[in-house]
Parts: C-alpha cells; structure tokens; sequence
C-alpha cells in the first residue's frame, strides 16, 4: 500500500484526476469503477478541468453504489450525482455506464448479472473509493463478507448519521444501499483510496495500523491488495 499526503483537499484530488487520466491514457478502454460523495467530488472537477484532453470514448464506467428507493432524479441519489459529476460533462453514451438501481437491481439474478459484467472486463482497471468512518469502503459495512458480490446492505447507524448532513431536515435519510462487494473491490487491478477531512482522521490511523484483515473494518482487506494508492489530505492526517 502506498500513501501520497497530500497538502490538502484540493491536492488529493489534482493527484487522483491525474492517476485517472494517466490510466485512459494507457487503456483508453479501461473499466472505472466511481465512488460518490464529498470526497471524489474534487477530482471529478479537477477531470472536468482537463475535459479537452481526456478521450473517454472507449472506456466503461461502474456505479459502485446506490441508495435504496431513490431514482436518478433525486438529487441524493448516486446516479443523480455521476450523471451530474462525470457523466454528462464528460457526454458519455449510456451504452458506457453501468448503473446500479434499486429497486431494479435488487432480485438475484440482477444482483449476479452486474458482478459478471465486472468479471467480462477482467475486473475493474481502476477502482477509485472513498472511506466512511467506521471503515467501510464501497457500502460495505463493519461485519461485511470478504467474499461478496454485489449485494444489498443494511448501512450502519455510524454511516446513516454522517449521511444525514446531504438531506434536508424531515427527509428520510436511506438505511439500505445495493454496493459491489469485496469480490469486485479486491479482483481490481489498481485502486486509489481517497481520505480527507478531520471526520476521517481516525479511520486513516486505523487503516495504517491495522494487521489483519478485520471485517470490522472492512478497508483493512486492502493491505491484501497489490496495487493501492491511498492519497490522504493535511486534515486527515491530524491527530
Ligand atoms: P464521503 O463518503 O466522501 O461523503 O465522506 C465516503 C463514504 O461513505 O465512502
């Protein structure tokens, strides 16, 4: 595992466009698998800085997760915020993205179909992720199963409060999302792991320090992995 500290949010995320597009540039078919939330929302806009010399013609895109019950025009919804982020700046076709839906995906075989796109590619070429607090990564929580493909999860009390800051006051705040599971994040060629804020400042001690792969903290499987880059920002650093 290597760490880039990274001076702050808007350096973590220049440096994580940048391993983007270096990745399109040498597979300009490459499989991105996209995370959404505060965290990435930098480095998007840092690729959409770059929008005239990216060609992203050729490559496919993954939705790692989305909320129960939220359709794509919910403005809380992880479609809404691709389509918003990378997907229409960048004037990809439909036929580039694969998205996650709910209730649409929720039946087994749906389920299993999206982990055997994963597999057609050969897995993802770059999985970019986020961290929550209690350590997940993707929406698989604390207790999550190593081996598991997409699937639907019950979110975290932990994860369902810090989540509740991007609805209004009297919406519902979503306890269930459909995510890829650990099988797809650990069959990913490259990953780059993003961390910024004092929010996570814990979360990246605990992922440095951890030994073994705890399901309870369910980032620390990536020690595992031959290939992850985490970028951390000043704040997250912080004791
Ligand atoms: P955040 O979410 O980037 O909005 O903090 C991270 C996550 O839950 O994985």
């Amino acid at each position: 595992m290597e760490i880039i500290r990274a001076e702050n949010y808007k350096h973590m995320s220049v440096l994580a466009a940048g391993i983007i597009c270096r990745q399109l540039l040498e597979k300009p078919n490459s499989a991105i698998c996209c995370p959404t939330g505060s965290t990435p929302k930098g480095t998007y806009e840092q690729l959409c800085l770059k929008r005239g010399s990216i060609d992203m013609t050729w490559a496919s895109f993954f939705n790692m997760d989305e909320y129960t019950l939220l359709n794509e025009e919910n403005k809380n919804s992880f479609n809404y915020f691709l389509n918003q982020n990378l997907y229409e700046p960048f004037n990809l076709c439909e036929s580039q993205i694969n998205r996650l839906q709910y209730p649409e995906d929720a039946s087994p075989a749906r389920l299993l179909e999206y982990d055997e796109r994963i597999v057609k590619k050969g897995g993802f070429d770059l999985l970019i992720l986020g961290i929550g607090s209690d350590g997940h990564i993707a929406f698989n929580m604390p207790s999550t199963v190593f081996s598991a493909g997409t699937h639907i999860e019950k979110l975290s009390a932990k994860t369902i409060a810090d989540n509740a800051r991007h609805f209004s006051r009297g919406e519902r705040v979503p306890e269930h999302a459909v995510t890829i599971g650990m099988k797809a994040v650990m069959s990913a060629k490259k990953i780059i792991l993003l961390i910024s804020g004092t929010s996570k400042a814990q979360a990246f001690k605990k992922l440095v320090s951890a030994d073994v792969a705890d399901p309870m903290f369910p980032a620390s499987i990536l020690h595992l992995h031959r290939d992850v880059t985490v970028i951390v920002d000043a704040a997250a650093c912080e004791e």
